[in-house]
């Protein structure tokens, strides 16, 4: 099995104060190979994925849905495909480059249903007024804060009474055999094929460095149970590696 050089590793261990620039640093790098290699990752299963979230944001047709770090755009775009009812879409995020892959690929979109504002933002302080959001949604963002407890205080603000948060995240797989499986995969498949196909080996250790210290499933839930959210649930989805969370902002 093949394993990523120690350089790669040590920079990828990246020290919690330096984090925010060096995460911005890499999305901006790897910004035009980025969808291609999340296709290469999970096989296609992350189209699959993003869908399942959409159709759950636009359970209750929100007026007004804020996708987090949206990144190029496909939770957007996903949300868009599945509303029902017209709903206005923002898009945030703070890297310059994902940013301006979702607006191009925003324009070549061959329908509008509903309007999708991408603006650059640090999701972590939000040019958003209070409790002006139905849903506050986001893909792969957790695993990159500090502090989750900043993020969920500042989602908490912006959402209306009674709005959802739904996330979606990679996860650490509850049945030992898939577990080890996706170590196996996650720690030393993609580094290299990050490395391969992309030439970005450090980006792609970061990956699987980055879920190492970011809590289990029904930890995540607990954590955003403390910090204020209500009717916390969950549910895994491709094999338990990945999972949906989805919360309400009470009062
Ligand atoms: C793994 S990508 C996910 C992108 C997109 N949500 C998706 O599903 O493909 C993580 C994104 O989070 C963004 N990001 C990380 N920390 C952020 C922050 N504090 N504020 C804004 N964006 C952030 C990065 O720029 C990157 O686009």
């Amino acid at each position: 099995m093949p394993t990523c050089p120690p350089d790669a590793a040590e920079r990828a261990m990246v020290n919690q104060q330096e984090k925010p620039t060096y995460v911005r640093r890499m999305f901006d790098a790897i910004a035009p190979t980025y969808d291609f290699m999340n296709t290469v990752m999970t096989a296609g299963a992350h189209h699959l994925w993003r869908r399942t979230t959409a159709r759950q944001i636009v359970a209750d047709d929100p007026l007004v849905v804020l996708d987090l770090a949206c990144g190029t755009g496909d939770l957007s775009f996903a949300v868009m495909q599945e509303a029902m009812a017209p709903c206005t879409i923002l898009g945030a995020d703070f890297s310059r480059p994902m940013l301006n892959l979702a607006q191009d690929k925003h324009g070549n979109l061959p329908e509008h249903r509903f309007p999708i504002v991408f603006l650059q933002a640090n999701v972590l302080s939000l040019p958003l007024p209070d409790a002006s959001i139905d849903v506050i949604t986001n893909a792969f963002l957790l695993r990159n804060l500090v502090d989750l407890n900043v993020l969920f205080s500042e989602c908490l603000r912006v959402l209306r009474p009674g709005g959802k948060f739904i996330t979606l995240e990679i996860t650490h797989p509850p049945v030992p055999v898939f577990r080890s499986a996706f170590a196996l995969y996650f720690n030393n498949v993609v580094p290299v094929l990050g490395n391969l196909l992309v030439r970005h080996q450090e980006a792609y250790t970061y990956l699987p460095t980055s879920l190492q210290s970011f809590p289990n499933a029904p930890n995540l839930a607990e954590a955003m149970r403390a910090s204020g959210f209500a009717d916390v649930s969950y549910r895994y989805l491709g094999l338990g590696t990945v999972a949906l969370h989805s919360a309400n902002k009470v009062t």
